[in-house]
C-alpha cells in the first residue's frame, strides 16, 4: 500500500486568528482514515484546503509524492480529490441526471449526449449495485440517496480520494448501512477515504486508522484498535474522560402538569397525540428516524399546521398557530435543521444568539448592545462555544459552534416549555455533556422538557420518562426506572 496524501505543515489562519498550527497529516492508498476533533478543531478548515476551497498560509500538499497546487476545486477535482459535505449541494429542482452530470454535461457542438450521459449514469450505478431513477426530481428523493448520488459522482469523477464530511447526521440506520457497505466497496478498489464524524460507534465499525485533532493541533494518528472512546475523547479534549451519568431528575410528580397536548393530529402524519409534563419533568421521545417525532414537536410549535388538537399551559388553553404564538405561550423549539430553521447564517454570532430574547434587550424601547453582548457572553460560557469575535457572522463558526449558538437562543429561564430535537447531532463528546448540563439546569428550575435523539442512551441518561413514537403516533408511554436501550428497541419495533 504506497502513500496516496501527504499534508505538509499546513499552517491556516483567518484575519490573523490562526486555527491550524502546522498539521501532518498522511494516508495510505486503500485506506479508510477517520479524522476526530473537537467542534472548531479545525477539521472541516483542514479538508477544505485539501479541496481548493481554503488556501493554506504555508504548507505543503502531495498527491502519490508528487507536490501539487490546489488553487480551487476545480484543481482539487483533476488531481483525484472529491469531498462529500454534509450539507448537500444538489439542486432540487434538477432531476438525478442533471445533477450528475451538473457542470460537466458532455457536450457535443452544443447538444447534450443525452444517451451517452445515461449510459455513463447507469456504469456507476451498476459499479455501486445501487439503483435510482435518473429522470426522477432530485427534491422527491430521500436525504440518503441524493447523497448516494454525490458518492456516484465522486466516483464518476474517478476520484482518488474521498472525504466523507459528517456524512450519516440526517440517515436512518438502514441507509447507515448502505453508506457503509459502499464505503468498503471503494476501499476495495483502492481509493483512499477520509471520514469525519463525532459518532464515535461508526468509527470502530468502519476506519482502519484514526487521526485525532486538538485545537488545530494533530495529537496523532493510531490503528483503530488500540483506541477505546474513553481515550479518544481524553486524546480530543485533553482532559480525563467520565462516563455520562444519568440526569438528576427534577421532575415535580405531585405539582398539576404545566403543558398538556390532547388529541394533536396534523397534515405532516401526526395522528392523536395526547401527553402531559409536569415542571421539571424531561419527556424523552424514542423512535427510528422516520418515526415522526419531529412532525409532532413541529406541530406543537406551530411550525407545522395542525388538523386537530388542543394545548393547555399551566391549565390555561392556548391557542398556537403559529411558531409566535408558542414563544408567547413560554413553548421553544431547537430544531434539527439548524441551516434551514436555526440560523441566519449571514448575521452575527450575537444577534442569532439573541433572536428570540429581543424583548428582553430593550432599553427604553431601544436595543441595547450591552445587554445583547452580556446575554450572548453568558451563553458562550455556558456552552463552550468557540467563537473569535460575537460580531463575526456565524457562518464563519464550525458546524458544532453554529449548532450551540442554536441552543444558546433559548438560555432564557423565562420559559415553561424547552423542546430539544435532536440538539447533541453534529456536537463532539465532549460538548453534549454541556448541552446535558443546561438541560439538566433548566429542569431543576422547573422548566418542562421534551428531548428527542437518535441515540437511546441519550434519551436514557436524560429522560424521566419516554414515549416510544411511531408512524407519528405514541405507541407507549414508559417510566424510565431500569430501562435498557434493549428494552426501549424492542418496544419500536414490535
Ligand atoms: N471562513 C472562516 N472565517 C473565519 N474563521 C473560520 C472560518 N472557517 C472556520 N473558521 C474557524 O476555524 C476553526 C476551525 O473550524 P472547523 O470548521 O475547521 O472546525 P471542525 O473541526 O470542522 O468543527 P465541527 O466539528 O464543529 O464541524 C473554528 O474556530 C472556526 O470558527
Ligand atoms: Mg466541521
Amino acid at each position: 500500500m504506497g502513500q496516496m496524501l501527504e499534508m505538509r505543515q499546513i499552517f491556516k489562519d483567518f484575519s490573523g486568528v490562526s486555527v491550524l498550527n502546522g498539521i501532518d497529516f498522511n494516508v495510505n492508498e486503500g485506506e479508510i482514515r477517520a479524522l476526530l476533533g473537537a467542534n472548531g478543531a479545525g477539521k472541516s478548515t483542514l479538508m477544505k484546503i485539501l479541496c481548493g476551497v481554503y488556501h493554506a498560509t504555508s504548507g505543503d500538499i502531495l498527491i502519490q509524492g508528487k507536490k501539487e497546487e490546489i488553487k480551487n476545486p476545480l484543481q482539487a477535482a483533476e488531481k483525484g480529490i472529491a469531498i462529500v459535505h454534509q450539507e448537500l449541494s444538489m439542486i432540487p429542482t434538477l432531476t438525478i441526471l442533471q445533477n450528475f452530470f451538473l457542470g460537466k454535461e458532455s457536450a457535443k457542438r452544443g447538444l447534450l449526449q443525452d444517451k451517452k450521459m445515461r449510459e455513463e449514469y447507469a456504469k456507476v450505478c451498476d459499479e455501486l449495485d445501487f439503483h435510482i431513477d435518473p429522470d426522477i426530481k432530485t427534491r422527491d428523493v430521500s436525504v440518503a440517496k441524493q447523497q448516494m448520488v454525490e458518492i456516484m459522482k465522486c466516483i464518476h469523477a474517478n476520484a482518488k480520494i474521498i472525504i466523507f464530511d459528517e456524512p450519516t447526521t440526517s440517515l436512518t440506520d438502514d441507509e447507515k448501512k448502505t453508506l457503509f457497505q459502499v464505503i468498503l466497496k471503494l476501499k476495495d478498489q483502492g481509493k483512499t477515504i477520509i471520514y469525519i464524524s463525532h459518532i464515535l460507534e461508526e468509527i470502530f465499525m468502519l476506519a482502519d486508522t484514526v487521526s485525532i485533532m486538538r485545537n488545530g493541533d494533530m495529537v496523532g494518528t493510531f490503528p483503530k484498535d488500540e483506541l477505546t472512546i474513553p481515550l479518544i475523547s481524553e486524546h480530543m479534549s485533553g482532559k480525563k474522560y467520565v462516563a455520562g451519568q444519568r440526569l438528576k431528575s427534577y421532575c415535580q410528580k405531585e405539582s398539576d402538569s404545566v403543558f398538556k397536548v390532547e388529541g394533536l393530529s396534523g397534515r405532516n402524519g401526526t395522528n392523536n397525540v395526547s401527553f402531559e409534563i409536569k415542571p421539571g419533568e424531561v419527556i424523552g421521545l424514542a423512535g427510528l428516524v422516520g418515526a415522526g417525532r419531529s412532525e409532532i414537536v413541529r406541530c406543537i410549535f406551530g411550525a407545522d399546521r395542525r388538523t386537530s388538537g388542543r394545548f393547555y399551559v399551566e391549565g390555561k388553553e392556548v391557542h398556537i398557530r403559529h411558531p409566535k404564538d408558542a414563544i408567547k405561550a413560554g413553548i421553544g423549539l431547537i430544531p434539527e435543521d439548524r441551516k434551514r430553521e436555526g440560523v441566519i447564517l449571514k448575521q452575527e454570532i450575537y444577534k442569532n444568539a439573541t433572536l428570540i430574547q429581543l424583548g428582553r434587550m430593550l432599553r427604553r424601547g431601544v436595543l441595547n448592545f450591552g445587554k445583547e453582548k452580556e446575554y450572548t457572553n453568558d451563553a458562550i460560557g455556558k456552552l463552550s462555544i468557540k467563537v473569535a469575535s460575537i460580531n463575526s457572522p456565524i457562518a464563519k463558526l464550525s458546524g458544532g459552534n453554529q449548532q450551540k449558538v442554536v441552543v444558546s437562543k433559548w438560555l432564557d429561564d423565562k420559559m415553561k416549555v424547552l423542546i430539544f430535537d435532536e440538539p447533541t447531532k453534529g456536537i463532539d463528546v465532549g460538548a453534549k455533556e454541556d448541552i446535558f448540563k443546561t438541560i439538566e439546569d433548566f429542569a431543576g428550575k422547573g422548566m418542562a422538557i421534551i428531548f428527542i435523539s437518535s441515540d437511546l442512551n441519550e434519551v436514557i441518561r436524560a429522560s424521566d420518562r419516554i414515549l416510544v413514537v411511531r408512524n407519528g403516533s405514541i405507541l407507549k408511554d414508559l417510566d424510565n426506572t431500569n430501562l435498557t436501550q434493549k428494552d426501549i428497541m424492542e418496544t419500536i419495533l414490535q
